[in-house]
């Protein structure tokens, strides 16, 4: 008989509601041979992991793969290329290994070192990426506010380095999201200030999630840092919504 072969499956769970995983997802989780979420060396805690669970069936292994919190390249890389060779490990024994990652997997994700070690080093082995809804879809929806409509375009900004990469972006989008917020706020919100364009701006930390916060007046996320599960959302027109939600 044929030997069975592996496949590996990246899967996006959503940003936090947990309604909001797809149906391929949680098809593909219940029948999955082994589970990876990744997970900080700092705690062995996973978000995504919390989002997956119901549909993971309680006999499936879950393995967590730590990555370093830091900024050597190197350092991450073997990390990485670590963690791509224990799932290629498990696709080598014939199994259908799922990776999950929160929100989207192709969006600022995880899975986008683990899909490019597993390429490069075992380019034999099927993969099947499976898309989640992203953490500014989610946002934009909890605000009841189209993101982007007619000829808009819409600018999703990284913000780990500040707010350099809207000053420098000439003509401005009609909508802008920043992720990975947290850190650099102040300079966020001055860049948006700066611009000039933006009538409706709005953070919002934990969307989907019981301790959801909209923060209507973007300067109050720099009088205290928020957490990482924050994003903020500048727009030329003005966002609907209500102060209250
Ligand atoms: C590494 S990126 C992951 C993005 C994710 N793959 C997605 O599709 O949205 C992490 C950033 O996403 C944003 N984020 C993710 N989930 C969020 C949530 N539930 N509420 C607000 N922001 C969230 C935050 O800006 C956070 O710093």
């Amino acid at each position: 008989m044929k030997a069975k072969k592996g496949i590996l499956y990246g899967l996006g769970v959503g940003p936090g509601d947990p309604e909001l995983i797809t149906l391929k997802a949680a098809r593909v989780l219940n029948v999955a041979d082994v589970v990876f979420a990744a997970a900080s060396t700092k705690n062995s805690y996973s978000l995504a992991l919390s989002i997956a669970k119901p549909h993971i069936p309680d006999l499936t292994p879950v393995r967590m793969l730590t990555f370093p919190m830091t900024h050597d390249k190197e350092e991450k890389k073997t990390a990485w290329q670590a963690h791509a060779n224990t799932i290629i490990e498990e696709l080598t024994q014939g199994k259908k290994v799922a990776f999950i990652t929160l929100g989207d997997a192709m969006t600022y994700s995880t899975y986008g070192y683990i899909l490019k070690y597993v390429q490069e080093i075992a380019p034999h082995f099927p993969i099947v990426s499976i898309p989640g809804i992203t953490s500014y879809q989610a946002a934009a929806a909890c605000l009841n506010t189209p993101l982007v409509e007619g000829e808009d375009s819409l600018m999703l900004i990284s913000g780990a380095n500040g707010g350099d990469r809207l000053r420098e972006c000439s003509p401005k989008p009609e909508a802008a999201v920043f992720l990975k917020a947290y850190r650099n706020v102040t300079d966020i919100t001055a860049a948006i200030e700066e611009t000039g364009v933006y009538e409706a701006t709005v953070g919002i930390s934990n969307c989907g999630h019981t301790d959801q916060k909209v923060i209507w007046d973007i300067g109050k996320l720099c009088d205290q840092q928020p957490d990482y599960w924050t994003l903020i959302l500048a727009k030329r027109k003005k966002v609907h919504g209500t102060p209250e939600s």
